[in-house]
């Protein structure tokens, strides 16, 4: 296939074979026990199959409680042992080594089983379910009570407890914003307690109680949450209208757009120098449309298909030119926008913008987990039992204020050399530009910000030949979260974006003194948290030899990149205080 074959036009193609009555295999399992019937003797990994380190993460037992007694009993257990415990979720979806328990020999519980509804109100238009709930059914089940939830993150195989711990948000300026979090309004949660209370104890935290703002983006170190409750909203429906126009303005649009369209988003297409804006407002539920929103990339996909991709998108990485990488950019972004991106107006077909549907249908996409097993004929692109795409997502925030200079400063990179932008990260999809409001939340955003989040080609094993053009996506990095006091999503990102991060938070004590109270033997801190959080002094970076390829470190030592592989520690082009493994010459 000269130029290359666009990984997005053969996940099209395969998808678009199952448009009708495909199945496919969900996400595996991710928590592996050998022994005791799979209680015991276990590994946990993330949704991708390897965190940033690549290391494998060890505990001895697993937990699958059903209730929240039997939730209460299984942290008291573990307690009175003095062991670890980390609440992992249904598939675990944050790429950072948040599920991992502290040492190798901790106690997983995993929130799996949940998963109920424990009260509709729909006349208060509240809803309280178990933290395992994932988000689809969530969402589902407040429709059924006329509800809807006003914001969430996109995908929705996520669960409650997993998302609201680590902040996750869709885009808004509007209101409360796009965080989960902002709406919600109880919380109960089990935490150790001493002997004298049985080791374990259930903390309910209602509204107006002062723990809460600790306790609704915890990154799991404060106990495992067992119910959320949730404010939600009459049923509404969006109109959704996606128009590509140039990047110009982009540093003024920036802040613009989210003022304009409640549910704004953007995707800047660098290489293309375009910007696909989505323009999405809440309309009346008596609007005529029932549109569905389901983004191909999130599809059931044979299996082929995306081993095919992988080898392409290897073949593009290691022998490809710059041409030939832009081309098969340009093939996918084109293909994409001929299927109107998985938008339908009425679940089968796109017929032409707007697409008005329900919120529940338009909120999030996914349909990769709705189907049953079909022996990994089909699966969720990033299904780690298929050796099809492999790729990191770097997720962070800047104030709204400083956003259209942090936006006219990536041109400026752009400018020097559009090509690179091609392999650097993922051209297809583009940097998605999302709003996110300040929070009242210890760990959540101190200001109104704008999220910029990015995917790019990862290697299979961390000695393979580093990314093409690595240095773009460093230089972005490190211009948002040092030159613009940017803060990275605590779900996503490699090591080295986290270093300093918790310094960023103006409430980080108040946090840790929660912590403090709840936990203070530290039974739900792992070394990766403590890192995060800044205790004992430890760095989530990881120095040494080719670590800045890794993502695990900023590099000051060419060591630090791969010499041997023409790649050096070098400054940034336009940010001259970064430091990025910069390719230099083949030897
Ligand atoms: C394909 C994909 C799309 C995504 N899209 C978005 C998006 O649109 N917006 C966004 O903001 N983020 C997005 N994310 C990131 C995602 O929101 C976070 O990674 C989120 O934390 C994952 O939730 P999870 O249920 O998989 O939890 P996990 O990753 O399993 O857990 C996250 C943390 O929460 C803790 N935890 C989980 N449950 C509980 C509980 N009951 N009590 C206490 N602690 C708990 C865990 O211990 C862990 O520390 C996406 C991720 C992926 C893989
Ligand atoms: C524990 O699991 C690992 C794989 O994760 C395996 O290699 C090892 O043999 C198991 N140990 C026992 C005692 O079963
Ligand atoms: C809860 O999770 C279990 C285990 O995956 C599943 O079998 C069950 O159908 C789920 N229940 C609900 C209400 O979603
Ligand atoms: C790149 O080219 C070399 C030399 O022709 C070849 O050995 C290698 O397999 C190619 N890499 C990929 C991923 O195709």
């Amino acid at each position: 296939m000269k130029g290359g074959t666009s990984l997005l036009a053969v996940l099209l193609l395969a998808a678009g074979y199952l448009l009708h009555g495909g199945s496919s295999s969900p996400p595996p399992e991710p928590v592996i026990c050998t022994r005791g019937g799979g209680t015991s003797n276990c590994t946990v990994t993330n949704t991708y199959g390897s965190f940033p380190d690549r290391t494998i993460c060890r505990a001895a037992s697993v937990a699958y409680p059903r209730t929240e007694q039997e939730l209460l009993a299984a942290v008291a257990s573990a307690a009175s042992a003095k062991r670890k415990l980390k609440a992992a979720t249904r598939h675990s979806h944050s790429l950072p080594k948040l599920a991992c328990p502290g040492g190798r020999d901790g106690t997983i519980i995993s929130t799996e089983w949940l998963n109920r509804t424990m009260r509709v109100d729909a006349a208060a238009r509240l809803v309280t379910v178990e933290s395992g709930m994932v988000l689809r059914d969530l969402i589902e089940a407040a429709c059924a009570a006329g509800l809807s939830l006003p914001h969430s993150p996109y995908w929705r195989g996520l669960t409650i407890g997993g998302l609201l711990a680590t902040g996750a948000h869709g885009s808004s300026l509007w209101g409360k914003g796009s965080a989960v979090h902002e709406y919600v309004v109880a919380m109960r949660i089990v935490t150790p307690a001493p002997a004298s209370q049985g080791f374990a104890v259930v903390r309910e935290l209602g509204a107006d109680h002062p723990d809460l703002d600790a306790a609704k983006v915890s990154l799991g170190v404060l106990g495992v949450v067992s119910q959320v409750t949730l404010a939600m909203q009459p049923l509404f429906k969006r109109s959704v209208t996606l128009v590509k126009r140039g990047d110009g303005d982009l540093p003024a649009q920036v802040t613009a757009w989210g003022r304009l369209h409640e549910f704004g988003d953007m995707t800047w297409l660098p290489q293309e120098g375009q910007v696909l804006y989505r323009q999405d407002d809440r309309v009346d539920v008596s609007s005529p449309g029932d549109g569905l929103n389901d983004l191909l990339f999130f599809r059931s996909t044979p299996t082929r298909g995306l081993v095919a991709a992988r080898a392409a998108e290897e073949r593009l990485q290691e022998n490809g030119t710059d041409a030939a990488r832009c081309a098969a950019v340009r093939a996918g972004v084109a293909a994409a926008e001929q299927k109107a991106y998985g938008f339908t107006n009425d679940g089968a077909s796109f017929t032409g913008y707007p697409v008005v549907g329900y919120q529940h249908r338009m909120q999030t996409f996914g349909s990769c987990i709705d189907s049953p097993e079909d022996g990994l004929r089909t699966a969720c692109a990033w299904d780690p039992r298929v050796p099809g795409p492999f790729y990191y997502n770097s997720g962070f925030s800047v104030a709204l204020s400083r956003a259209p200079a942090f936006a006219a400063d990536m041109q400026r990179l752009r400018d020097l050399d559009p090509a690179a932008f091609c392999a650097g990260m993922d051209g297809r999809v583009g940097v998605l530009i999302r709003y996110v409001r300040a929070s009242s939340a210890c760990l959540g955003k101190a200001e109104d910000s704008v999220d910029f989040d990015l995917v790019y080609y990862r290697s299979r094993a961390a000695g393979d030949k580093p990314r093409a053009h690595a240095d773009v996506v460093d230089e972005i990095e490190q211009m948002a979260l040092r030159k613009y006091g940017g803060l990275p999503h605590w779900g996503k990102n490699r090591n080295s974006a986290f270093e300093g991060a918790i310094a960023k938070y103006p409430k980080a004590g108040e946090f840790l003194a929660v912590k403090e109270k709840y936990d203070p033997d530290g039974l739900f801190s792992s070394e990766w948290s403590d890192q995060v959080l800044g205790i004992n002094g430890g760095s989530p970076s990881i120095v040494g030899k080719r670590c800045a390829i890794e993502g695990l470190c900023v590099c000051s030592d060419d060591s630090h990149c791969a010499p041997e592989q023409g790649y050096f520690c070098r400054p940034g082009k336009v940010y001259t205080e970064a430091r990025v493994c910069s390719f230099l010459r083949a030897q």
